[in-house]
């Protein structure tokens, strides 16, 4: 079963100053299932380099790592994303997916948000906390499970591999920038 850890902790911003540090902590903000697979390895792999980023962030959060950490990890994750989406979206156009526009448009509403988030975060004028988290998780797996999982099917039907030791151009990039 898809599981989303229920994260019980108090809303603490990043950047109050702290007595004292919280017990270093490996709790998971995302368990990866196969109800996140859209059954095509190579977007899989993506999709759980993002739930790593997600789990990350989530780490630094509860570790008190500092407002810095929690940023860099927050603009690894912005940048993922978009190389992300477009491998999604020029596969896409490859195997002239008919939903594309519809899902373009929901990748542009996505990272409108997060860029939106992003520079509150910049400017002072929104901390990271837990609510956050819980803001991009939803935003990660809901998007996954309810508009990428609609195109495996269809990826498959034109010739897409499940499974591949060969990669697609798109993937073959990706993994040259973070494989
Ligand atoms: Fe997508």
């Amino acid at each position: 079963m898809y599981a989303l850890l229920t994260e019980t902790a108090e809303i603490t911003p990043m950047n109050e100053t702290a007595a004292s540090p919280r017990p270093a902590s490996n709790a998971t903000l995302i368990e990866w299932s196969d109800d996140l697979s859209v059954g095509i390895q190579e977007i899989d792999d993506q999709h759980q380099f993002l739930v790593d980023l997600l789990n990350k962030l989530h780490r630094a959060i509860h570790q008190r790592q500092g407002k810095a950490a929690a940023q860099a990890i927050l603009t690894e994750l912005v940048d993922y994303t978009k190389i992300h989406f477009a491998v999604e979206e020029s596969l896409m156009r490859i195997l002239g997916y008919p939903a594309y526009d519809d899902h373009k448009q929901q990748h542009d509403h996505l990272v409108d948000e997060i860029h939106d988030l992003q520079e509150k975060l910049e400017s002072g004028k929104k901390s990271i906390t837990f609510e956050l988290l819980h803001f991009l998780r939803i935003w990660l797996t809901k998007h996954i499970m309810e508009e990428d999982q609609q195109y495996g099917p269809f990826f498959l039907s034109r010739g897409a591999v499940a499974t591949s030791e060969k990669k697609s151009i798109a993937g073959r990039l990706w993994s040259s920038l973070f494989g």
